[in-house]
């Protein structure tokens, strides 16, 4: 069975709706978008969730998720269903989860978020299976230079296998630039990186694509927006790494843009920068995915309805100008509701109240970031199938 014909039989099987179908016809033959005809796209009420409003346009809108409150808090599960039309696990199909030993598997919380999403008529991405960040406790005393690349082969070849026809797409490699490594190719100096060496990038895409030939596979990494020194080594590193790969034959069919911004850089997003790096990847034939979207909002004034509307401001411009290019193909946010956010540990505000980041405040209530993420939406143009 090819991707195309996957698309309309097994997907649909899997979902219970036609909200799966292909799209365009991409590098290796067309990519998953939703359904123009989707119901939730048309029908009263429904018409006006983020989901529905990304599929009038060909997108898909979701968010990253996980079992612990989509399981205790029904009100946030409720809304997700509502909104999304795609999940990624937070934290379910990363190493640290899914490896409790060098010889075991525990799948039993991302199976229970892939059969979530299903159950709910969603599409599942998986993240992540190359990545430098959770890392089980006794990786370091078992992993050593003569078995890494027989642990990742068959880390990859195991769960690619186990989530097979169930997946939309797979962060194969992620974040893998590291200008500030001190190697000339820009690599993150990540534990494969070290115990492998760079081959190991392809190598994980093309066990990836042995195990699960219809995802789309994405190298996904952060850090590529502003138009400053930094960013622009990490465009020149990134663009020199997939010219790279696809010269390689390498099967990598998508970039996806973490997209994690700070309010404190916005006067240094600028839209052509952007634009200009988001047209050498398309023009490459990869689709483009924002998967991890969220703004940190430390320095922005506490009160509530401007910073709001700061944040929202950000949400408009970045999104604006990366839906004109119609290789982007989803748009995520890294969780739904401020209740749940990463940055709420991880970017704290000094004055101790809770960064406002995401569509949907702690009540579950639609803020101004949710209506920017709907116009942007409606403002753009219909990818074409
Ligand atoms: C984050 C999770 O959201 C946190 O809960 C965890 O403590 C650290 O990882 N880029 C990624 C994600 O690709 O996997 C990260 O997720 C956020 C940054």
């Amino acid at each position: 069975m090819d991707r195309r014909q996957f698309c309309g039989s097994a997907m649909a099987a899997v979902t219970g709706a036609a909200i799966g179908r292909r799209t365009g016809t991409g590098l290796l033959g067309g990519v998953w978008g939703p359904e123009a005809g989707d119901a939730t796209a048309t029908s009263g009420q429904a018409a006006s969730t983020l989901r529905a409003r990304a599929a009038a346009k060909g997108l898909l809108f979701g968010s990253a998720g996980s079992q612990g409150p989509l399981t205790s808090d029904t009100a946030y599960a409720a809304a997700f269903a509502r909104e999304c039309g795609i999940l990624t696990p937070e934290a379910e199909l990363k190493w640290g989860t899914l490896r409790p030993s060098p010889t075991t598997y525990n799948f039993a919380p991302g199976d229970w978020l892939q059969q979530w999403a299903a159950s709910n008529s969603m599409l599942f991405r998986g993240h992540t299976l190359d990545f430098w960040q959770s890392v089980p406790g006794w990786f370091a005393k078992t992993v050593n230079p003569g078995n890494a690349a027989q642990f990742l082969q068959s880390h990859i070849q195991t769960v690619c296998s186990h989530y097979a026809g169930k997946v939309h797409s797979w962060d194969v490699v992620n974040e893998i630039i590291d200008t500030g490594s001190g190697r000339p190719d820009g690599l993150r100096n990540s534990m494969w990186t070290q115990l492998i060496g760079p081959d190991h990038i392809a190598d994980a895409f093309r066990w990836a694509q042995a195990a699960d030939p219809n995802a789309l596979l994405v190298l996904n990494d952060f850090g590529f927006e502003y138009a400053n020194a930094d960013s622009d080594a990490r465009r020149q590193a990134m663009l020199a790494l997939l010219a790279k790969l696809l010269g390689a034959g390498v099967p990598v069919q998508a970039l996806g843009l973490q997209t994690h911004l700070f309010a404190g850089m916005t006067a240094q997003f600028k839209p052509a920068v952007y634009q200009t790096f988001l047209k050498q990847v398309s023009d490459m034939g990869l689709k483009i995915l924002i998967t991890e979207m969220d703004v940190q909002d430390r320095g922005l004034p506490g009160d509530t309805a401007s910073r709001d509307a700061q944040i929202a401001a950000i949400y408009t411009q970045v999104l604006t100008a990366a839906l004109a290019n119609p290789a982007v193909i989803v748009v995520e946010t890294w969780g739904l509701s401020d209740k749940y956010s990463w940055l709420q540990q991880h970017a704290m505000r000094s004055d101790g109240m809770e960064v406002r980041t995401l569509p949907l405040d702690d009540g579950m209530q639609p803020k101004a970031v949710y209506n920017a993420i709907g116009q942007a939406f409606d403002a753009a143009p219909t990818r074409s199938s």
